[in-house]
């Protein structure tokens, strides 16, 4: 791969996709070539990147020629259309849809925590459910020092998870209901101004959502632990942007505050608030638009062994989708040039000889 990559940006004018052009822009990805891809709607916007203006292509199947990162937030359906034909032209796509996320050939990628699972990708490599990777970013520190068995949570999801629509959708409703008028529903089943939802995603015949079972799943897959349990409710709340998370956790080792919060604090992307008598825990709106998800109102879980409760709070169109599939990007640069050094050192072994 070129080190100053060709990068394709597909569903580039989502919320997502938003966020991936300040995000490569901001960490100084190399960039060498820059291709914007939506659907027709989008033919002919200009988007900005680095101060130059450029033009949002349709996504055909013939559009990853020479295209070295993809970097996907078009929902599953097109990822699972195009994803394959793009890595089949030689492209490696970082995907933010669930579309590949379960597949034992696609790794599934937190680099913070297992970032060495990159080196088997065989083209696609997918980002996480963006609830998971807040969470994960807590909680595995935990695991590590504890060994964490299970989890009970229930999820605070900003409105930006739907995407462009639905932050449109809680703009309207809160000026409708301002203005004394009907709120009207385009995007959620129900009002979702001054209001919360305790449904995320489709429902499931065990009557968990599909959203809620991510956690369980791919948290398994993230951290490497076939046996990890995790029973959730996700709830949508009249936020903008930041997911939050109340966690009560059970470790095979006894834990304590202290020891928790020693690890915590020395975990990376991860910034402890953790300070009640001051009022200071993680709040989500302080969160939106940071690199780093925070943790927080640590406490020994009364109500089971060897557990502890916290709330975590993280920008989710950062580390849950944008912010993460740069890091990945980044990987791949790092892997590439640990490739070009190994067969520089065989040639010059073969040389020797
Ligand atoms: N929002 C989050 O916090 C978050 C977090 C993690 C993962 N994700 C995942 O990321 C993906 C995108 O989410 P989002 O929130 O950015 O949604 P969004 O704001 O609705 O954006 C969707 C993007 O996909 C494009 N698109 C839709 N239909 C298309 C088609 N037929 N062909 C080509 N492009 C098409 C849209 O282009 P047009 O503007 O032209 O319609 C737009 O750029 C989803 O899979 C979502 O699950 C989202």
């Amino acid at each position: 791969m070129n080190q100053k990559p060709h990068v394709a940006v597909v569903g580039a004018t989502g919320a997502v996709g938003i966020e991936m052009l300040k995000t490569l822009e901001k960490r100084n990805f190399p960039v060498g070539k820059l291709t914007l891809l939506a659907s027709a709607r989008s033919v002919g916007k200009k988007l900005k990147f680095r101060g130059e203006e450029f033009t949002v292509e349709e996504l055909k199947k013939d559009a990853f020629k020479g295209v070295d990162i993809g970097l996907f937030s078009a929902g599953g359906s097109i990822s699972k259309e195009f994803a394959p034909v793009a890595a089949q032209a030689g492209c490696v796509v970082v995907d933010n849809s669930s579309a590949f996320r379960m597949d034992d050939k696609v790794p599934l990628v937190i680099p913070e925590i297992n970032a060495a699972d990159v080196k088997w990708h065989k083209g696609i490599i997918a980002n996480p459910n963006c609830t998971t990777a807040v969470t994960l970013m807590a909680l595995y520190p935990l695991h590590q020092a504890f060994g964490v068995k299970r989890i009970f949570a229930s999820s605070y999801q900003a409105v930006s998870g739907t995407g462009a629509k639905a932050i449109e959708e809680l703009r309207r409703q809160v000026d409708e209901i301002v203005k004394g008028k009907q709120a009207s529903k385009e995007v959620y089943p129900h009002q979702i101004a001054f209001n919360v939802l305790p449904h995320v995603d489709s429902f499931l015949p065990d009557g968990y959502t599909k959203e809620e079972m991510k956690m369980q799943n791919e948290g398994r897959k993230i951290m490497h632990h076939p046996t990890f349990r995790a029973s959730v409710t996700c709830v949508r709340v009249p936020v903008y942007r930041a997911h939050s998370v109340a966690v009560s956790a059970e470790f095979e080792k006894p834990v304590t505050v202290e020891a928790a919060r020693e690890v915590l604090r020395k975990a990376p992307g991860l910034q402890l608030i953790d300070n009640p008598g001051k009022n200071e825990y993680p709040l989500p709106l302080y969160l939106a638009e940071q690199y780093d998800c925070a943790v927080g109102r640590i406490r020994r879980d009364c109500a089971m062994d060897n557990g502890l409760a916290f709330w975590v709070s993280g920008d989710q169109l950062l580390k849950g989708a944008a912010l993460n599939a740069v890091q990945i990007a980044e990987e791949l640069l790092e892997l590439n040039v640990e490739n070009m050094e190994r067969s520089s050192q065989k040639d010059g072994l073969l040389a020797a000889r």
